[in-house]
């Protein structure tokens, strides 16, 4: 027995254990397996494959677990497939009453799901307590929310349908809490796979689902390891895939699903930078990083597992942080009083290890407190490596574990600079006393999530998703509903896109008589527009074009692939145009329109004599192109964003970020408004853009620079890149310096482009080979476009002392 005085001195806590009692009780009555959760029955794998799961903290076999295979998929899609048009049929609140009902539940069992969450997972219980399973209930009470509002708030949209989601183990239930909510409230059924190491609490979730009552097969739970995954990425009957976890898993996703049709939203990993600013209070900014990197053993997408200090304070919070680290428990997840628990399998305590181990090699100094570390059981002490190179391994990649990288800066400009400095972009931190300086940094940031003087802060009502290699989707609020709607004309398959075969085979000049329908033919070549200039194309070649009778109209340049990337040079360098205010864009915009209206005549002719010599549809589209540009005029100070509903004494900014560099091709039906209808939402937005217009008929675009020249637009907001649509799609999709990528092409470029851009995993938005009706507002037109030009960036300011 410790004396009191001795107590005194170390102010030692004795354990104190969280009751398990229950959870035990729960395993021992599965004790000949769990089976798969199908059609609201609880079944075995046909194959009897099976496999165990493990306490971390322990060794201890918890349970044994189903492992699911082709026959488990497909009973599973089939299960969802019938469930779902009686659920997304059912009225919005009687949805709502469902969500509402598993939301109370759960409450109801908090303290079941945190320990046996623990247990699974090995985080401590005061997370999974306190954190974890009140930020699940806390979801499904926000989207029982959603399903009551589902039709009035987001009009002429669809549920997409039967919903593929695997997520990753780190936050098991939570994860399952962020796919299963917005899913079944917008209508939508679900197959969802929990990761091989965590998938307790998913089938406790199950049981809870039969107890609500829920209809058969609207939630399937198959489980098994990342093969049962790839079953279900591939499943031709599931029509939207969510996943969380490794970026290098969702690269193989984007490429198992490209040109399927299936909607996809990616939640990836993360290198997230924690900015300390000289001005910032040290004390609080200590416990920032520690909530940062240890909460959950640092195995959190957005974990702030890069430090990066400003040089005058650098080595006071250093020395700070090392005395706080030598107060951390780390030890028994069920103990109440542990900060640290287990990480969740030695394959990552081994990549942990090994990645550490990377970072000496390459010349880092590693730094562990003297504090005691369990001996069994999968655990690693929390670590702080300094002397860190920017671009050393263990600076870019992700780490998974209680590792913290310092580095130091000396300016602002610098700060932005080296947080930039990572090809993911999921979450930052910044602490600073000046407002002035975390807002202009926020700002600045590559990151869909920006937490001021702050970390790690969530809520139903945000969304939550990165930019760049770290995904695209939101989770979360509304900007994370969208993923599991579709616009209703979308939902209705078109008819495939008349095909224009177009020679690209280089010819002599043409022969083009010298007026065709009535308009003096330009007797020259159309050259590319890159960064406002006219410009000769790269290999120096022409193509002709023809009008639908067959005689040669003029030609455009042939673009190639060293014009694609001189037109992204140039849009990258219009920065300009992204940062001036919205209503500078809409001016600019309401030009191009007036300027394009003055030249009614000359578009009319030149889109007659391309597409069918229809001289009242040609003006009726030039008509439509000039009230198109006036809609996003309109729309450029007005699309913005949200202050978000979240916690008391915070500010939740979701601020409406333009990608940057986008490209855009241009389908074939309606030449002109078809480049209107896409290159006006994107620069009003603030992107810069490369677009490819339809080959058939790029006269029209090249004409449309003389319209852009006498406007305003800056040089490089827009870039014109005439020539096959098809191989220069290519070089676009694999180009690492475009951000997003919207392609309206034939079925098989819109595969090709899905597979490609998994290089910097690029936004991309394909109309499978299916025709647009432009004219239509309904399809042509509207937010859809906003949206989808904007990647939205929530930034959280907490305020008051
Ligand atoms: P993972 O990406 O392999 O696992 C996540 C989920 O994907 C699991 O359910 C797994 O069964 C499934 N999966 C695996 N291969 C699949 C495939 N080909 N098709 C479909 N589903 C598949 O992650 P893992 O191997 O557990 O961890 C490796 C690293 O990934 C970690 O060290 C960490 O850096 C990162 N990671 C990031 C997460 C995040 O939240 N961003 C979560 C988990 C891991
Ligand atoms: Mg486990």
């Amino acid at each position: 027995m410790p004396q009191v005085k001795e107590i005194f001195r170390t102010m030692d806590y004795g354990p104190a254990p969280e009751a398990n009692q229950d959870v035990i009780a729960w395993l021992a009555a599965k004790k000949d397996g769990f089976g798969h959760f199908i059609g609201g029955e609880f079944v075995p794998s046909k194959d009897g494959a099976a496999f165990d799961v493990f306490n971390p903290a322990t060794g201890a076999k918890l349970a044994q677990v189903a492992q699911g295979g082709k026959a488990e998929i497909d009973a599973a899609v089939e299960s969802a497939r019938k469930a779902f048009g009686p659920w997304s049929a059912l009225p919005g609140d009687t949805r709502a009453r469902y969500l509402y009902a598993l939301a109370r539940l759960l409450q109801k069992r908090e303290r079941f799901f945190s320990v046996l969450e623990t247990m699974d997972n090995g985080k401590p219980i005061r997370e999974s307590r306190d954190i974890d399973i009140p930020l699940v209930v806390r979801h499904y009470y926000h989207h029982a929310g959603w399903a009551e509002l589902i039709e009035s708030e987001f009009p002429n949209h669809k549920p997409v349908g039967v919903c593929g989601q695997i997520i990753p183990w780190n936050f098991p239930l939570l994860m399952l809490a962020w796919k299963v909510a917005p899913a079944l409230a917008a209508g939508n059924t679900v197959v969802l796979k929990p990761a091989e190491f965590t998938p307790l609490t998913a089938l406790a979730f199950a049981e809870l689902c039969r107890e609500a009552g829920l209809p058969a097969g609207v939630v399937n739970i198959v489980t098994g390891d990342g093969r049962t995954g790839a079953l279900i990425t591939e499943h031709p009957g599931i029509d939207k895939v969510a996943f969380t976890g490794s970026t290098e898993v969702g690269r193989i996703i984007r490429k198992a699903t490209a040109g399927s049709g299936k909607k996809l939203s990616l939640e990836l990993g993360g290198k997230s930078p924690f900015i300390v600013f000289d001005d910032a209070d040290l004390d609080s900014a200590v416990e920032g990083i520690v909530d940062a990197i240890w909460f959950n053993q640092g195995q959190v997408c957005c974990a702030g597992s890069r430090l990066l200090v400003h040089e005058a304070v650098a080595e006071r919070m250093h020395a700070k942080l090392k005395a706080r680290l030598e107060t951390l428990r780390v030890g028994d997840p069920l103990d109440k009083a542990t900060d640290m628990g287990a990480i969740v399998d030695a394959v990552q305590l081994d990549r942990i290890r090994s990645l550490v181990e990377q970072g000496r090699t390459e010349g880092a100094a590693c730094w562990q407190p003297s504090i005691a570390v369990p001996e069994k059981g999968l655990f690693f002490p929390p670590t702080l490596m300094t002397n860190v190179a920017p671009a050393a391994t263990i600076a870019q990649e992700e780490i998974f574990g209680p590792v913290l990288v310092s580095m130091t800066f000396r300016t602002p400009d610098e700060a932005v600079q080296l947080a930039n400095n990572s090809r993911y972009g999921l979450a930052a931190s910044i602490w600073s006393e000046s407002i002035n300086v975390a807002l202009d940094c926020a700002a600045r940031l590559k990151a869909g999530v920006v937490w001021v003087n702050s970390t790690n802060l969530f809520d139903a009502a945000a969304g939550f998703g990165g930019y760049r290699e770290s995904g695209f989707g939101r989770e979360g609020g509304r900007e994370g509903l969208y993923e599991y709607l579709a616009p209703a004309w979308e939902k209705k398959a078109e008819e495939p896109a008349p095909a224009r075969k177009v020679d690209f085979s280089v010819t002599p000049a043409a022969e083009t008589p010298a007026v065709v329908s009535g308009v003096p033919r330009f007797d020259r070549t159309a050259k590319l527009y890159i960064g406002g200039k006219q410009t000769r194309p790269d290999g120096g070649y022409s193509y002709t074009l023809y009008a639908a009778n067959g005689a040669a109209v003029g030609q455009a340049g042939l673009g190639n692939r060293k014009d694609i990337r001189n037109a992204v040079e140039a849009a990258g360098k219009a920065t300009s145009w992204s940062g001036v205010a919205g209503h500078n864009r809409a001016q600019v915009l309401y030009y191009v329109a007036e300027n394009l209206e003055a030249r009614t005549d000359e578009f009319t002719h030149r889109i007659a004599s391309l597409v069918d010599g229809n001289e009242d549809a040609a003006r009726e589209e030039v008509a439509a192109s000039v009230r198109r540009l006036a809609f996003y005029a309109a729309h450029a100070d007005k699309y913005d964003g949200q202050v978000h509903s979240t916690r008391s004494r915070h500010v939740t900014l979701a601020m409406n970020e333009p990608w940057g560099t986008m490209a855009i091709c241009c389908p074939d039906e309606a030449p002109l408004l078809a480049f209107v209808s896409l290159v006006a939402p994107a620069i009003a937005m603030g992107n810069r853009v490369v677009v490819v217009p339809s080959p058939a008929h790029a006269l029209v675009a090249t004409d449309f620079y003389q319209v852009l020249d006498t406007s305003d637009v800056p040089g490089g907001v827009v870039n014109i890149v005439t020539g096959d649509r098809e191989s220069l799609a290519k070089t676009i999709a694999d180009h690492d310096d475009i951000s997003a990528f919207w392609y309206f092409g034939t079925a098989e470029g819109s595969k090709e482009v899905e597979q490609r851009s998994t290089g910097n995993l690029k936004a991309t938005w394909v109309n499978y080979g299916r025709a647009v009706r432009w004219a239509d507002a309904q399809q042509g037109q509207g937010r859809e476009f906003l949206r989808r030009a904007t990647q939205v960036k929530n930034i959280w300011v907490p305020y008051g002392e």
